[in-house]
């Protein structure tokens, strides 16, 4: 098979919103930028984030970052690294200014300014009460956020490589990183993008669950190829069940409806929340939501036939303020709920949403691995931002609204640091390394040539039914186990897929077969890293952990205060200390989490 090279400064992987942040960063200061997307640009996966995006811009209540800070620490479960979420939270006001600056069209209060709601765990003066922190473009604040970004990129020059699915990253013997291997989806060709710098941006990998609020496209593909390429992966034991998806349809209905009033209840009519969080209530945060949620149709206060799901009501709310700031979720319930949700309740189940591990990076931007006595050396030439990369400022379990703060403050970043190093001269087109194309080429070869080899779409199915079954909402310490062998015996079923159609001209067979060797990464670090820590924090609940005066709701922070490293290898873990050291201001020291 034969290849073509070519030369960018910078190539970025991905163009939802950290791509496209990164690349605004790269292109404005001159820089050759290349951006892969697998979609177009605009109906990237960011396109889906409705409820807003967090910053303490305190339009309609008091606020400060310090606040945010503390919630976002809180809500991490104080796994999340101080330093970073100082970074992200104290850059929050700006980025999203400079949104606004680039033609957002962000919801207006009467004098103005931005429309900021309520989400869930943000709360007023260190946990006191709800907070209006999300500014957002009633409920498709992603979608707006994607068109004027692109707008952006199209202004300052940025070169998009639409429809091309990226195949490995190139390191060199040394471990720099120079590039990746794509895929033209629409010929086939296969190109090595030679450049000073590379950006992974390519988003979460929802779909390694059967039930996801993820596009079909979020198929871990910077995870799985950083992990192919020796890089491990950090707290990916860590996913976030979304309270609210459509039961029996997976489709994101926004926490935004709770910020605007909405109420879950019971098949008793009963606000259950207020059993579980007397505080925030339904806006709390989501791992505990979720778990409510879950306990209630376990106990056998399910709504429906089976008692399957709970509702979500916002009848109670004037159907005005409902067209007006949730016009997107008026037209989900009708299509797949079938109810007009101004007359009826909405029938919602916990639905895998975000991965709060990935590809571990510093605040720059920088993917770092440990080296030495430093567990956390930058890896030259790489970056990754928004929810592929592990920053790590969500932690055990990420407050909503914060991940389109941490994709424009990261992918900010991540162009900013890449464009300092290639100013400074500190980057250059080191050789490229024949064997690792040739390692792409043998894996389109492996794919084209396979006979009598598993099916594509049947290995995913027990890849994600397995994984929901196994490592859900709730985790047992039998199942994780059983879950590990289950997810290592279908990974050898992966390493020999398939494919009937070996056409080159947009063969979507193909495209599946290799996200699925992205996918099966994602699992067997998700599984292996959850079955070795054996506490609960967070998004992570294991019926085994203890849960005790000294080790409250499962933690146990004396043995698992601390960041899991897992390397493909041998499914190898390791591990490195949180930063609880933040920027300026003094450690939020660990404590009970409760709202
Ligand atoms: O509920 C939502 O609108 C989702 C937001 C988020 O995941 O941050």
């Amino acid at each position: 098979m034969k290849y073509t090279v070519r030369k960018f400064d910078a190539v970025i992987v991905g163009a939802g919103g950290a791509g496209l942040r990164a690349a605004i960063q790269l292109s404005e200061a001159g820089m050759k930028t290349a951006v892969l997307t697998k979609v177009f640009p605009t109906r990237s996966h960011t396109v889906a984030a409705q409820g807003g995006v967090a910053a303490s811009l305190g339009n309609s209540d008091e606020d400060h970052w310090h606040w945010h800070m503390y919630d976002t620490v809180k809500g991490s479960d104080w796994l999340g690294d101080q330093d970073a979420i100082e970074f992200m939270v104290r850059n929050a006001n700006e980025c999203v200014i400079e949104l606004e600056h680039y033609g957002m069209p962000f919801d207006r209060l009467d004098n103005g300014r931005i429309y900021q709601r309520p989400f869930g765990g943000h709360m007023s003066n260190f946990g006191e009460k709800p907070v209006r922190r999300s500014c957002a473009a009633a409920d498709r604040t992603g979608h707006a956020m994607l068109h004027a970004m692109y707008q952006r990129n199209v202004k300052v020059n940025t070169q998009f490589f639409v429809e091309w699915q990226a195949l490995d990253l190139i390191r060199d013997a040394e471990g720099e990183v120079l590039g990746v291997t794509a895929m033209d989806m629409e010929t086939g060709e296969v190109v090595a993008f030679h450049a000073k710098a590379t950006i992974f941006a390519t988003g979460g990998a929802g779909r390694i669950y059967y039930s996801s609020t993820n596009a079909f496209i979020n198929t871990g593909d910077g995870v799985g190829m950083a992990a192919r390429a020796g890089i491990p992966l950090e707290d990916m034991e860590f996913w976030q069940f979304h309270p609210t998806g459509v039961a029996g349809a997976g489709v994101l209905i926004t926490e935004g409806v709770r910020g605007e009033g909405g109420i879950l209840r019971n098949s008793l009519g009963e606000r259950f929340m207020e059993r579980y969080a007397p505080n925030a209530k339904d806006l709390a945060s989501r791992d505990i939501v979720s778990r409510a949620m879950v306990t209630e149709i376990n106990e056998g206060r399910g709504c429906g036939p089976n008692k399957d799901f709970v509702l979500l009501d916002i009848t109670h709310l004037d159907p005005e303020t409902i067209m007006k700031r949730l016009p997107g979720i008026h037209e989900i319930a009708v299509q797949f709920a079938g109810v007009d949700c101004l007359k009826e309740p909405i029938p919602v189940v916990p639905t895998c949403h975000y991965q709060m591990g990935g590809i571990p990076t510093n605040y720059l931007g920088q993917v770092v691995v440990p080296q030495g006595d430093n567990h956390s050396t930058p890896v030259p030439g790489f970056f990754a931002a928004g929810e592929c990369a592990c920053a790590s400022v969500h932690g055990a379990n990420r407050l909503g609204t914060n991940s389109l703060l941490d994709l424009l403050v990261f992918g900010k970043s991540a162009g900013e640091t890449a464009v300092n190093e290639l100013k400074a001269g500190a980057r250059t087109h080191k050789p490229l390394p024949a064997e690792a194309i040739e390692r792409t080429l043998a894996r389109l070869d492996r794919l084209n040539t396979q006979k009598d080899g598993a099916d594509v779409h049947e290995t995913r199915l027990a890849m994600q039914r397995t994984m929901q079954k196994h490592a859900g909402v709730f985790r047992f310490k039998d199942m994780l186990k059983e879950g590990v062998e289950k997810i290592l015996a279908i990974e050898q079923d992966v390493g020999r897929t398939q494919i009937n159609d070996k056409s080159m001209v947009f063969n979507t067979a193909r495209i599946e077969a290799l996200e699925l060797d992205n996918l099966i990464e994602v699992a067997k670090a998700t599984i292996v890293s959850a079955n070795a820590r054996t506490e609960s924090r967070g998004a992570h609940v294991r019926d085994d952990a203890p849960n005790t005066t000294e080790h409250p709701n499962g933690r146990d922070d004396k043995n698992w205060h601390k960041h899991t490293l897992w390397y493909r290898e041998n499914n190898r873990l390791d591990y490195k200390p949180v930063q609880m050291k933040p920027m300026t201001v003094d450690s939020i020291e660990l404590k009970t989490r409760a709202y």
